[in-house]
């Protein structure tokens, strides 16, 4: 099994887009300073680590996560030196800092595929996946076509400007298809150990890395994806033991394998992440069936011998705000669910206050509907909401209009509050091995319709029962096992009696057993 850092067994992940979160230049958009001068937020709230999405170079089409320097923070953010300031910060408040690696495209503006353009062959010219004519596509990919000098077609991973980097191909069968130990393919493995090697000996605790599954190409089952990422593994045991390593794949099957320490739930997918937050009925709402999520779950958990290192989270700068869908109370029913699972919870800055997708906005940078759920963070009621003191019509993406809006400074004085909420379920999650991440999970009812969610949390002695009851109705969980001490509760204490416990409809308990 991959080393792995001991802090990553209780981390509870806050997820920060740069871009969004504070602005410390009157530029209009954040800064790495702004997360830096926040760091203590995150921290009061009880969140032990933070992802932050792509800062680095960028002409930011699909706002960085398309690269043209991954060794070089871009301008707009600050410097190199204020990241490492950043790493710095967090590590002396005893907090980790994920970055976020994206080893699968560059820019097309990346000096890699400028050079991989050219018809004369040189260092760069495998470096991406080409066929050897224009006239013949990378069959199951997107591409770029007429736009090189040299005769072929490259492979896209995700829009048409981010041109694929050429790992090999599980099974070559065409001539332009390159074996995963080519030369080529070897060498663009090796240029992505250095970018890691460069940002981890600066003191960035790890990464979480953008469509993990997806390098190795016509790789149906995954194997050489896996292969790939065992000889990265190998790589930080040796030389960053200590390195976190969370991947954006969905199958921690496959994954988990790999060698990543996690792995994160994906809102596509076969999952059913969505039923719970994200559908017409969603499960938190009270009216829909969590069934189907937790059959899948559990066939995960299963196939990933009980490792349950699936990252649930509240949502991320690809989906829509929780709060679009979860209104009042039943949002504090979805974090205790996210807060009492296993692997590590990711919470996305904005949504402890239950911020809200801003409906409506033009597309910025590449986000089209994922726009409205990357608005700034609403800090106070100064202007823009105190997250930058540009004029309001130069800000990155406009602040949520509703004059309702919920800010963090208000929450923060509200016991009652989303925000005060989170924080106690994290720190009920932090004095209790069991709801951490390694704790194993048995399911005691699936959440079908008009029942609730409930399962079992253990490690070692410690076994904790979890009820999440968004619907209306009372609830009779009966376990095997003598319920005891309350640790959490929410809309009612629950009663107990015998080896059953009674909860109200839109309540929740964690019971020891
Ligand atoms: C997943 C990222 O989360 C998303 O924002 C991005 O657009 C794609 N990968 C492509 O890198």
């Amino acid at each position: 099994m991959a080393k792995r850092p001991e802090w990553l067994d209780s981390a509870v992940f806050y997820e920060i887009y740069p871009q969004s979160f504070k602005d410390t230049d009157g530029d209009g958009i954040g800064n790495i300073n702004g997360i830096t001068e926040k760091l203590p937020y995150i921290k009061e709230l009880g969140c032990t680590a933070i992802w932050m999405n792509p800062c680095f170079d960028s002409p930011f089409g699909d706002a960085g996560y398309d690269v043209s320097d991954y060794c070089k923070v871009a301008p707009r953010y600050g410097t190199n030196d204020d990241l490492v300031h950043l790493f710095d910060e967090a590590h002396r408040l005893g907090m980790h800092v994920l970055l976020d690696l994206v080893p699968g495209h560059t820019s097309w503006e990346h000096p890699w595929f400028k050079e991989s353009m050219k018809a004369e062959r040189n260092e760069y010219t495998d470096r991406y996946v080409w066929t050897d004519s224009i006239w013949e596509r990378p069959e199951g990919y997107g591409s770029l076509r007429g736009i090189s000098e040299r005769d072929g077609s490259c492979a896209v991973n995700f829009f048409t400007h981010q041109p694929a980097l050429n790992y090999g191909w599980y099974k070559p069968s065409r001539p332009w298809q390159q074996a995963m130990d080519s030369e080529g393919a070897t060498a663009t493995r090796e240029a992505m150990k250095d970018v890691m090697r460069f940002w981890l000996s600066r003191g960035c605790d790890g990464f979480r890395v953008d469509m993990a599954g997806s390098l190795v190409k016509n790789d149906e089952d995954g194997k050489g994806t896996i292969a790939l990422w065992q000889n990265v593994r190998a790589f930080l045991d040796e030389e960053f033991p200590e390195a976190a390593m969370v991947s954006e794949w969905g199958e921690p099957r496959q994954s988990l394998a790999g060698g990543f320490h996690m792995d994160f739930l994906l809102h596509f997918g076969e999952s059913h992440y969505n039923d719970l937050f994200r559908c017409g009925k969603p499960f938190f709402g009270g009216k829909g069936d969590a069934s189907a999520f937790v059959a899948k779950y559990i066939d995960s958990y299963e196939r990933s011998q009980r490792r349950g290192l699936i990252c649930i989270p509240s949502g991320n700068h690809d989906m829509d705000r929780l709060a679009r869908h979860i209104k009042g109370d039943a949002r504090k029913l979805a974090f205790a669910f996210l807060l009492s699972m296993p692997g590590a919870p990711y919470i996305y800055y904005g949504d402890e206050i239950g911020m809200n997708y801003v409906e409506g906005l033009r597309s910025v940078e590449g986000g089209y509907g994922r726009t409205g759920s990357r608005s700034p963070m609403q800090w106070d009621s100064s202007a823009n909401a105190g997250f930058s003191s540009a004029p309001a019509e130069k800000l990155y993406i406009p602040i949520d209009p509703d004059p309702a809006r919920p800010t963090a400074k208000a929450q923060m004085k509200d016991a009652d509050s989303l925000r005060s909420e989170v924080k106690k379920l994290i720190g009920v999650r932090q004095a209790h091995k069991a709801l951490q991440s390694l704790g194993e999970i048995e399911f005691v009812c699936d959440g079908a319709p008009g029942k609730p969610l409930a399962y079992i949390r253990s490690s070692g002695d410690e076994r904790i029962l979890v009820i999440v009851n968004p619907t209306d109705n009372t609830a009779d969980i009966t376990v095997n096992g003598t319920p005891g001490e309350t640790v959490y509760s929410f809309g009612g204490a629950p009663v107990i009696s015998g080896n059953s416990v009674r909860i109200n409809g839109g309540s929740a308990a964690f019971v020891k057993i």
